[in-house]
This record gives structure tokens, C-alpha cells and sequence, in this order.
């Protein structure tokens, strides 16, 4: 059976991109196309949606899901790195009224037996969102010196135990080249046994498996994912219209510090360090904070979806 994707924060996004009827939005990651279909009847009668995902098989779900939509929708498989150029070559005759990143991975990616993101299936390593890229996880895992994929592991992952983790992959990787998830989990676990002195197969922590921050590390070195939002949100702000709002929702802290702080910077019209006694910057602020903090799920959508409970929600309106 095929999973499906639950859409996170959905009523708070939607609210907060604040659509009416004939307006045009960008979903720049479709996903299962959940908040798209939300976005779809906002605007219903005839607003236009453009649709992103670096994902193929993304597309192919939600174009699915929003079969009747299908003519006021434009489904286009990129990255929303390219958003500008997107935006100039196939929409440019629109005024945009909302865009929505929902960032990080869906549900069908998590569970599709082929694309290695979960430590829980035995997949190729692979990670990708985007096929047509290069790098896989098991080339950065095999291949990469030890001192950049220890820098992934703490960076991306926030992983106090970099340090043995990279040593034991290390260790692995000089028997036999790790293919799959199973070999990446394998070489990991012995890490944690060491340092915490555990003989238990797999020693979970607080209801966390071992080896879920070195997933999330290396798929996130793997689709260049904090590159991918800091060069998006610019463009973001560039084509949107005047008092028309963006929203983020994040799902770690590293996407969510620059979402935070891209919006902060934008919303102040001088952003010479303070110690400066004049403004030399000539900086003008681009938007305005919808909420100084970040939305969470309720813990209604708490109990229904818990892969909801890291999720953030931040809005801007441009000026
Ligand atoms: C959390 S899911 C979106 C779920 C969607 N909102 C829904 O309701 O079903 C994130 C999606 O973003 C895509 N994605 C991640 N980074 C991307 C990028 N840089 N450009 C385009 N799509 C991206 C992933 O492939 C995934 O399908």
C-alpha cells in the first residue's frame, strides 16, 4: 500500500498565506500536494497555482490528487533554488499572491522502499529527491575524507558523536563499501555502544534511533538543502506582490535559523552591526513579521501526526 503524506500545519499555513478567490500562488514543494489542494479551493474559482518539486515522483502523486484542478495548475519538477528563473520563463505574466515552502522530506519519500531515507528500511543509500542529480548518500559515505563527513554529521545533523560515528563508518567502509541502509545503520550503532557503554543491539535514546541524525546529516548534504532556502527566500521576496505573504514551514533547527533570520534581517531597514553609530548599509526593509514567533502544531495535530512535532511555521508579508 502506498503511504500518504499528512499534510503539516495545514489550517495555520493557509490562514497565513491569507488567499482569495482568483489569487495566484507557488507551491515551490508539492509534496503529496495536500497544502496545494487547501491552496486550490482558497482561490477557487480560477486561481493559478504553480507547483514545484524537485521530486518526479512527487509530481506524479499530487498531479494525481489534483486531477480536478488540473487547469489551473502548473506542475514543474525543479528546484526551487531556480525560483526566479521559473517564475520569468513560465509565470511571469502572474502577480503572486502566496508562496509556501513546506520544507525537508514527505511521507512518501520516507517510506519509498527505494530511496534509502529511512534507517528503518533496507533501501539502496541513495537520498536523493532529485534523481537526475549526482551525489548519493553512499557516495558521500564511501568516498568523502573523514574530516568533511564528520563535518556533515555534527553540522547537519547536530550530532554530538560525530567524531566516532565518522570513525566507525570509517572503519566499515575499509571492510566493504556500504550500499544500503542496513550497512550505514550497522556501521553506526557501534558508536553509541562504545560511548554508551550499552550491549543493547540497537541502544535508542529518549525514543530516538541512533542513526537518525546522521540520516537527516546526509540527506541534507545530498540535496544542498540549506543552500537550496537561503538562495530561495530572496527570490521569494523579489517576485511575490507588495502585501502578499511568504510561509516557511521547517522541520529542524538549522532550516529554521535561516528562515528566522533571513526575515528578521529583511524586516529591519538598517542592518549595520550595532556598534556602527550610522548607517552606512542603506538597507530598506522588505517585509514585515505576520508573527514575531514561529506558529506550532496544536497538540491536537500533535496526537494525529507526530511527525508533525518539530514543525515550524513562519510568515512574512513583503512590503
Ligand atoms: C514536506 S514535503 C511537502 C508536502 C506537501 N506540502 C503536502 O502537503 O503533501 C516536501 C517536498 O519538498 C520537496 N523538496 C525538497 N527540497 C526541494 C527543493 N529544493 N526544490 C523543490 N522541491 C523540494 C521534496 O521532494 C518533498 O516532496
Amino acid at each position: 500500500m502506498q503511504a500518504t503524506h499528512i499534510p503539516v500545519l495545514l489550517e495555520e499555513a493557509v490562514a497565513a498565506l491569507n488567499l482569495h478567490p482568483h489569487d495566484t500562488a507557488i507551491d515551490c514543494t508539492i509534496g503529496g500536494g495536500g497544502h496545494a489542494e487547501a491552496i486550490l479551493r482558497a482561490t477557487a474559482p480560477d486561481g493559478k497555482l504553480l507547483a514545484l518539486d524537485m521530486d518526479s515522483t512527487a509530481l506524479d502523486a499530487s498531479r494525481k490528487r489534483l486531477e480536478q484542478f488540473q487547469s489551473r495548475v502548473t506542475f514543474i519538477h525543479d528546484n526551487f533554488k531556480n525560483l526566479k528563473q521559473i517564475y520569468n520563463e513560465r509565470f511571469a505574466l502572474h502577480k503572486i499572491d502566496g508562496i509556501l515552502f513546506d520544507l525537508g522530506l514527505s511521507t512518501l519519500e520516507l517510506e519509498d522502499q527505494s530511496r534509502g531515507f529511512s534507517f528503518s528500511i533496507n533501501a539502496p543509500l541513495d537520498m536523493r529527491f532529485d534523481a537526475r542529480t549526482a551525489l548519493t548518500a553512499a557516495d558521500i559515505v564511501n568516498t568523502w575524507p573523514d574530516y568533511k563527513l564528520q563535518k556533515v554529521i555534527r553540522e547537519y545533523g547536530d550530532e554530538p558523536l560525530a567524531n566516532e560515528i565518522t570513525r566507525t563508518i570509517i572503519r566499515a567502509r575499509q571492510q566493504r563499501p556500504l550500499t544500503k541502509t542496513k550497512d550505514l545503520v550497522e556501521a553506526v550503532l557501534p558508536a553509541f555502544r562504545k560511548i554508551l557503554k550499552s550491549t543493547k543491539e540497537v541502544p535508542w535514546i529518549g525514543g530516538i534511533h541512533p542513526a537518525t541524525k546522521t540520516f537527516q546529516a546526509l540527506r541534507i548534504a545530498v540535496n544542498g538543502e540549506l543552500g537550496n532556502i537561503e538562495s530561495a527566500l530572496p527570490q521569494a521576496v523579489e517576485i511575490i506582490g507588495a502585501g502578499r505573504r511568504i510561509a516557511v514551514i521547517t522541520f529542524h533547527s538549522l532550516e529554521d535559523r535561516i528562515v528566522k533570520n533571513f526575515f528578521r534581517r529583511e524586516s529591519h531597514d538598517c542592518i549595520c552591526p550595532p556598534e556602527q553609530p550610522t548607517c552606512t548599509c542603506g538597507h530598506h526593509a522588505t517585509v514585515r513579521l505576520v508573527s514575531k514567533k514561529a506558529i506550532r502544531p496544536t497538540s491536537e495535530e500533535l496526537n494525529r501526526n507526530p511527525r508533525s512535532r518539530s514543525a515550524q511555521l513562519r510568515v512574512a508579508e513583503k512590503i
